[in-house]
């Protein structure tokens, strides 16, 4: 076949695609693909210029990649795609904790801990002292013994510790005990930009959108025989809960981080009077029954 114009074209590259590639699912997304692609460029009459422009675009999203930065998984946040993956993939089966985006900051290797982590081991910026506490629960209520909580979140300043040159901060591996129980020590979070300092940071400003997350803890909970949930726990009352940049607020995932003044409670639990306690439960959801789909465990989240 030859002599395409803009009506054929795509039904023969389509063509093309279904007559070698073998793999149905590969095949399937990449037709797709290619139909929205064409859609897409004959929907804005893309001109030459325009589409070169686009493929600099993400050539320096490419480039601005590194074993710290993940410039693509910026984007596909700020593009709402990410929440669009996780509402297609991670429907909450009653009583289950919502899942929302893994954002770009997620790293392997942090340090493991037991019941009652200090995450705030190693600081190098202080914050507002928090104790967060609660149980890994299996829909039901029922406790989920040895569940890892794998945790990680924003210095005081709003920047995270793979943004900078130092260690692992206000990041670890926490396991709960055989009761279901944890217990952590942090700073509380606090809201912050997403980075601006790249190609994604040029494209938010140049849609005039703003580029605040509000302030949150991440944490992918897993335990064997559980779906593993990656989730945040959002502060209640932050500014930014209703114009995430990234689109990932869930009304369930708002905690309450209450202030404590109480020298009894403070040595029960090991923190300075006063302090901020979070109380919060996860909630996992059995494998079983459940549509099948590809395990993510806490260890290999973004590989
Ligand atoms: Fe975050």
């Amino acid at each position: 076949m030859r002599q395409f114009n803009e009506d054929t074209l795509t039904a023969a590259v389509v063509e093309r695609i279904q007559r070698g590639t073998k793999d149905e699912r590969f095949r399937e997304i990449l037709a797709s693909a290619v139909k929205h692609l064409h859609a897409f460029a004959r929907d804005v009459h893309l001109t030459e210029e325009e589409w070169f422009e686009g493929i600099k675009f993400l050539t320096s999203v490419g480039q601005k990649c590194d074993d710290k930065r993940q410039e693509f998984i910026l984007l596909s946040d700020i593009l709402g795609l990410s929440m669009m993956i996780v509402a297609l993939n991670h429907k909450a089966p009653a009583g289950a904790t919502e899942a929302t985006v893994l954002g770009p900051f997620f790293a392997h290797g942090a340090k493991e801990y037991g019941y009652g982590a200090d995450l705030r081991e190693g600081a190098t910026l202080k914050g507002e002292d928090v104790y967060v506490s609660g149980r890994v629960l299996t829909t039901d209520g029922k406790p989920i013994p040895n569940a890892v909580l794998d945790i990680w979140q924003a210095k005081a300043d709003g920047i995270y510790d793979l943004q900078t040159e130092g260690e692992f901060e206000l990041r670890g591996r926490v396991r709960a005990n055989e009761k279901g129980e944890y217990a952590l020590k942090s700073y509380k979070p606090k809201f912050y930009s997403v980075p601006m300092d790249g190609p994604v940071g040029d494209l938010v400003r140049r849609t005039g959108n703003h580029h605040m997350r509000p302030a949150h803890m991440h944490a992918i909970v897993s335990a064997p025989g559980y779906q593993p949930v990656i989730t945040h726990v959002f502060v209640e009352g932050d500014p930014y809960l209703d114009n995430d940049a990234v689109y990932a607020v869930k009304d369930s995932l708002v905690g309450k981080y209450r202030k404590v003044d109480d020298a009894a409670e403070a040595k029960r639990v090991g923190m300075p009077n006063p302090f901020i306690r979070l109380d919060w439960d996860f909630r996992l959801a059995a494998e079983a029954g459940v549509k099948a789909r590809k395990k993510i465990a806490a260890s290999d989240a973004i590989a």
